[in-house]
């Protein structure tokens, strides 16, 4: 092989010729994961092979390992490099990184046994055991539940030449091939948190094509049905498509192939730099600033990346710029955020140009005026338009002296979310504040009255009272949401609901001193087996890995607690008197944080 070109021999036998002079992986050292192409003859002995399968979001791994987004890792990672990476943020061997890429089981496997990865009814990759053992405490705290076992190991991909891969599941070879596409001369830039649909976020897309060749648009976070404020993902990404097919040379704009799960929040700026890098991306540019901790640890990517500003329209501009190269005061701009988009094109308006092009408008136009809004199955109907308010949250939040949002109080039953979230209502309205207070108990007597205790029957609970509470927010109140909200996925799923505003509060104590305290007598019941169901006991309490507060009542009394809530909440800037604060080294030299009340109302 020379050392100018390299042919990568694809297991379906073409060719692809790239220059590795250009191309860096992360981690220096070019690693391909193999793919093994499966004859008739192979099917017996394959077949005798133990069968794990995947979920999504491992077939979502398993594509980025095809895409060599992963590197420099050969396949899913053992006990020791999942501990490392969420612990320290590094491999083993101390390169950083921050995603922990494992693989779940119920059951465990000999070290150097193979098993088959399969995905919805596919035999997708062969993994090669290297490790197995019981999942470690900081993946069940960074999860919130409990896997079993993890098990690390080398991955084969298997491909099949004569069998057309079925219902959405990539062809490897396809994969490859988009990969290697990344890895040649053109100067790519991968663009996160820009939509092409959008008029000031086209802006971004044209500077950058300035400076690349090519530009990687990383997927917009997709939602799922219970999202009823933004685009439904579909129209969005179809609305994006149709700018960048009708005014961008073929090939220059390209949407990144990143699962989209992978796209919702869940990567770092570190671990964003270091997938980018791997598929051949120069610069990475961000609508995002940087925390001062993500910039130091960028320096190990070999990736330039740029915090951008979003970009508004300014009256005065007459066009699209953000707040770097415009002087005019903010009475000139103009952004519309989504649901404010949504809202207009439900009661009809048009997006004037600076929102969107006239085409795109168009077809937005169209698409809502239709009632069935794709994505949105159920949640948006036929005939509906709801009426956009004439009162901005502005105009409340200067009335108020304070901001609106939702303090989301989850924890056992009896761990004191309820007389938490009363001490904090009496503090709070006391000092002036709007406030209101939405307990389950209450709730599960009236609007859900309907409702029971099974997984289903907790989810629709949370998603009305998440309704509700946003409702409450949207009218400029500090709601404080007492449920139990036990599983991770309902509490995604609020976060999603309530949006912006939305805070979660831990609040803890064990099941012995909940179950000591039984203020309801239920524990008691629930151990006769009279109440089935019932959290801690015969249904799982999946504590948040990273709530926003924590408030351990094991330890703090009630009224310490209140206290510390309030400090917390004004802190965040949420309370009247807006605090302060400023940042100063302790005696050991650590950084303290110091809040001061600056002195209005309260
Ligand atoms: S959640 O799981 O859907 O968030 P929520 O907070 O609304 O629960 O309701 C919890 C309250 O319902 C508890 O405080 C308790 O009084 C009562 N309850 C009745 N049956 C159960 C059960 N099986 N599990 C938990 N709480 C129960």
């Amino acid at each position: 092989m020379d050392s100018k070109s390299f042919h990568y021999r694809l297991a379906g036998g073409s060719n692809i010729e790239y220059r590795p002079s250009r191309y860096r992986p992360y981690g220096g050292v070019p690693i391909t994961i193999p793919v093994r192409v499966i004859q008739e003859s192979d099917m017996v002995s394959l077949g005798e092979l133990p069968v794990i399968n995947v979920d999504k979001e491992c077939y979502g791994h398993l594509r980025m390992f095809a895409l060599g987004a992963y590197q420099p890792l050969t396949g899913f990672m053992g006990t020791e490099a999942v501990r490392s990476v969420l612990l320290s943020g590094c491999l083993p061997d101390a390169l950083p990184w921050q995603l922990p890429v494992y693989l779940e089981s119920s059951r465990c496997f000999a070290v150097g046994s193979k098993i088959l990865l399969r995905y919805e009814q596919l035999e997708l990759a062969q993994l090669k055991v290297t490790d197995y053992s019981a999942s470690p405490v900081a993946l069940r705290e960074y999860l919130g539940r409990e896997p079993d076992y993890v098990i690390g190991g080398e991955l084969t991909l298997l491909m099949y030449p004569d069998r057309k891969l079925v219902g959405g599941i990539a062809d490897w070879n396809d994969l490859l091939d988009r990969a290697l596409l990344g890895r040649n001369d053109k100067r790519t830039m991968a663009l996160v948190g820009v939509q092409a649909w959008r008029a000031d976020d086209e802006y971004l897309l044209r500077m950058a094509l300035v400076m690349a060749d090519r530009v990687l648009l990383h997927g917009a976070p997709d939602t799922d049905n219970t999202v009823t404020d933004r685009l439904p993902r579909t129209l969005a990404d179809r609305a994006s498509r149709a700018v960048i097919n009708e005014h961008y040379h073929p090939g220059q704009v390209c949407v990144s192939p990143l699962p989209s799960w992978l796209c919702r929040g869940r990567l770092s700026p570190l671990q964003l730099a270091i997938i980018y890098q791997n598929l051949g991306c120069q610069m990475l540019g961000v609508v995002s600033e940087l925390a001062q901790d993500d910039r130091k640890a960028l320096a190990a990517v070999d990736i330039v990346y740029i915090e951008l500003k979003a970009p508004f329209h300014c009256a005065e501009c007459e066009g699209p710029v953000t707040e770097r190269e415009c002087v005019h005061s903010r009475d000139k701009h103009f952004r519309l955020g989504e649901n404010e988009i949504l809202n207009k094109l439900l009661i009809g308006d048009h997006l004037p140009p600076m929102v969107a092009r006239p085409e795109i408008a168009r077809l937005l136009s169209r698409e809502v005026s239709r009632g069935e809004i794709p994505g949105a199955a159920g949640t948006m109907t036929r005939h509906i338009f709801p009426h956009a308010s004439k009162v901005t949250d502005t105009m409340r939040q200067r009335l108020n002296g304070h901001r609106a949002a939702v303090l989301w109080m989850t924890g056992l039953s009896g761990s004191g979310k309820s007389t938490l979230a009363t001490g904090l209502e009496k503090e709070l309205l006391l000092s002036g504040h709007q406030v209101c207070v939405l307990d389950g108990d209450t709730l599960r007597n009236g609007l859900c009255g309907d409702l029971g205790f099974s997984a289903e029957g907790r989810k629709e609970n949370l998603r009305r009272a998440a309704e509700t509470a946003k409702l409450l927010m949207r009218n400029g109140m500090l709601v404080v949401a007492s449920f139990i909200s036990p599983f991770a996925a309902e509490r995604t799923m609020l976060r999603e609901i309530i949006g912006k505003g939305f805070t979660e509060v831990y609040i803890e104590a064990s099941l012995e001193d909940c179950e000591r305290r039984d203020p309801k007598g239920l524990y008691q019941r629930a151990r006769s087996g009279l109440i089935p169901n019932f959290t801690g006991i015969s249904s799982p309490y999946e504590a948040p890995a990273k709530p926003d507060l924590r408030v351990n009542t094991s330890l703090l009394s009630i009224e310490d607690a209140v206290r510390f809530l309030l400090f917390e909440l004004r802190g965040m800037g949420l309370l009247k008197g807006a605090a302060t604060f400023s940042t100063v080294p302790d005696a050991d030299g650590q950084q303290a944080k110091l809040f001061f009340n600056s002195g209005r109302s309260n």
